[in-house]
């Protein structure tokens, strides 16, 4: 038996599959966590055959018995188990037409389903039937690329990358979250397909945007989304930061490289995801308010208040939420500035009392901008 498999639920699967005679395996990303030890609690199982009636079928051999939610249209089928959320779907063979999301599905084999998914690592499954429990089917050696730190697509990158354009996103979250390399065929597919991202629902690309500004040292991520021409795309005022303009020999700092380094230094200090936003705008404005003034250099006055104004577009766009969150990101590139100028000025009471007032309960957030704000102050690239 593979000591992989730990979950009682496994064994509990298996009886049924092999008391109703059907092929099932776990698949996707449940096998790939379970190498990379990263504990997961969502479960994908697919059989030969029907998901839903097999779902029934584990969902009657369980106790307490799940309630079990049907998505006819998708053939697929979900029931919460414990901790455990699993979900059922018979292998399937998808085809993509060019200008349409919508797929023609089929019934098909392990191989079909494996086939149609995203990454090499995604793709392993280990079966669950009789005495073959817990064997390993893993047809693109996604094995391997675990162990070598390797994002690949199992089939030609152009035909998985326009099956399902999201997937390039995916490739440059995985390999931020995970830090691996993206294969160099992956990589050039991704840019000569960032074009097809535009298919692509916002609430769909915002969630993997969100996963890479969580990851450990999201600056990896984007970056290829800079390298890739994705950034242009998805996030045009933050492709806007990148460069150097020199007037009279004298340069600015390159505030693309400056902002995810920011947003790295704040990594280790805060987990709150508006926070790493507000890392990732608050120098959002410096592009519009760039001026060179001779004998004073580079200037970018007001850029914080600017920047405060365009934060409703670029969350509506991006379809972030327009509510307390992005007000309290406001608040923080607005005030970015101001622990900056009391330290340097000299202090006055009142200075520090209305910066206390206006950031209320934030202001320690607030501070730990600042420190990641200003630790990368002397650092060019
Ligand atoms: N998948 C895919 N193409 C996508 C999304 C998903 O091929 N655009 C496949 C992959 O095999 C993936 C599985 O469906 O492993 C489950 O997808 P999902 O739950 O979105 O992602 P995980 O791989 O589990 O990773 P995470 O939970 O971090 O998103």
């Amino acid at each position: 038996m593979n000591s992989k498999l730990k979950e009682k639920i496994f064994k509990d699967i298996q009886a049924v599959a092999d008391r109703v005679n059907t092929e099932t395996y776990v698949i996707g990303g449940y096998v790939r966590d379970l190498y990379l030890e990263r504990p997961s609690k969502d479960i994908d199982i697919v059989t030969i055959g029907s998901g839903i009636d097999f779902a029934n079928e584990v969902a009657k051999n369980l106790k307490p018995r799940p309630r079990v939610n049907v998505f006819k249209n998708f053939g697929t089928a979900m029931l919460k188990y414990k901790d455990l959320e699993i979900e059922f779907v018979g292998a399937r063979k998808e085809s993509y037409q060019r200008n349409s999301r919508k797929p023609i599905v089929e019934d098909g084999t392990l191989e079909d389903d494996q086939n149609r998914r995203d990454f090499t690592i995604n793709a392993m499954a280990f079966r669950l039937n009789g005495d073959r429990f817990g064997e390993l089917v893993d047809p693109f050696n996604g094995m391997d690329d675990l162990n070598n730190k390797i994002i690949r697509t199992p089939l030609d990158p152009d035909v998985t990358f326009s099956d399902d354009p999201l997937r390039i996103m995916r490739a440059i979250r995985f390999a931020t979250q995970l830090d691996f390399e993206i294969e160099n065929e992956t990589l050039k597919a991704i840019t000569r397909n960032k074009d097809r991202i535009k298919i692509v629902s916002a609430e769909r690309i915002i969630e993997e945007l969100n996963k890479i500004i969580m990851a450990p040292k999201p600056s990896k991520g984007f970056r290829l989304l800079e390298e890739t021409g994705l950034l242009a795309i998805i996030f045009p005022e933050l492709q806007n930061m990148k460069g150097v303009e020199r007037v009279n020999g004298i340069g600015h700092k390159d505030n693309f490289y400056h902002t995810i380094e920011v947003l790295d230094r704040l990594v280790p200090n805060s987990d709150n995801l508006w926070l790493r936003w507000s890392a990732l705008l608050h120098d959002i404005a410096k592009p519009k308010t760039k001026r060179f003034i001779e004998g004073l250099g580079w200037t970018f006055h007001a850029h914080n208040f600017i920047g405060v104004k365009m934060i409703p577009k670029i969350f509506k766009r991006m379809k972030l939420p327009l509510n307390e969150k992005m007000k309290y990101v406001q608040k923080m590139v607005g005030l970015h500035m101001r622990p900056i100028v009391l330290s340097e000025d000299i202090v006055t009471d009142s200075a520090v009392r209305r910066l206390l007032f206006e950031a209320g309960d934030d202001i320690d957030d607030l501070m730990t901008l600042c420190e990641a704000d200003i630790t990368s102050k002397n650092r060019r690239r």
